[in-house]
C-alpha cells in the first residue's frame, strides 16, 4: 500500500494544529502508520532538504525547521501522496484554496503549516531519513 511523508512543522505544532492535521487525514480514511514529536537536527534538515540547497531561501528554511518541535508521521492508503498534497493545498498559502490545510491555516510561504512528499521517490527517501522500518506500524492483519 502506498505510503507519504507527512510533517506538521514548527508554526503548525506551536499553534495546536497537531490533532487538528491529524483528524482531517484520519476522517479522509488514511492510516496513520507512524508519528512523533521531535526537533530536527541541522544535518537532518541539510538532508531533507537538499533539493533546495541552492535556493536564497535555503538557511532562513533550515533555520524555521529546526526552531522547534515538529510532528513528523508516515501515512498510508491508496493514491495518499497526491491527495495529501491536494488536500495540504498549495506551497504558498495565498495561492492555496479554502479547505486545503495551508489555505485555511497558513498566511506566508515560509511558514506553511505543513510538508508533505511531492513524489514516490520523495516518500520512500523522506520516510528513511525519519523513521527505521521497525517504527512503522502495520495493519495487515486487521483488514
Ligand atoms: P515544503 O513543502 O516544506 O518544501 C520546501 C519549502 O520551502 C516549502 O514547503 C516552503 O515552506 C519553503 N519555501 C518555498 N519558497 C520559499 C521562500 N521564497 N521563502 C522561504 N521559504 C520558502
Amino acid at each position: 500500500m502506498e505510503k507519504t511523508f507527512l510533517m506538521v512543522k514548527p508554526d503548525g505544532v506551536q499553534r495546536g494544529l497537531i490533532g487538528e492535521i491529524v483528524a482531517r487525514f484520519e476522517k479522509k480514511g488514511y492510516k496513520l502508520v507512524a508519528a512523533k514529536l521531535m526537533v530536527i537536527s541541522q544535518e537532518l534538515a541539510e538532508k531533507h532538504y537538499a533539493e533546495h540547497k541552492e535556493r536564497p531561501f535555503f538557511g532562513e528554511l533550515v533555520d524555521f525547521i529546526t526552531s522547534g518541535p515538529v510532528f513528523a508521521m508516515v501515512w498510508e492508503g491508496e493514491n495518499v501522496i497526491a491527495t495529501a498534497r491536494q488536500m495540504m493545498g498549495k506551497t504558498n498559502p495565498a495561492d492555496a484554496a479554502p479547505g486545503t490545510i495551508r489555505g485555511d491555516f497558513g498566511i506566508t510561504v515560509g511558514k506553511n503549516v505543513i510538508h508533505g512528499s511531492d513524489s514516490p521517490e520523495s516518500a520512500e527517501r523522506e520516510i528513511g531519513l525519519f523513521f527505521s522500518s521497525e517504527e512503522i506500524a502495520s495493519f495487515d492483519k486487521l483488514t
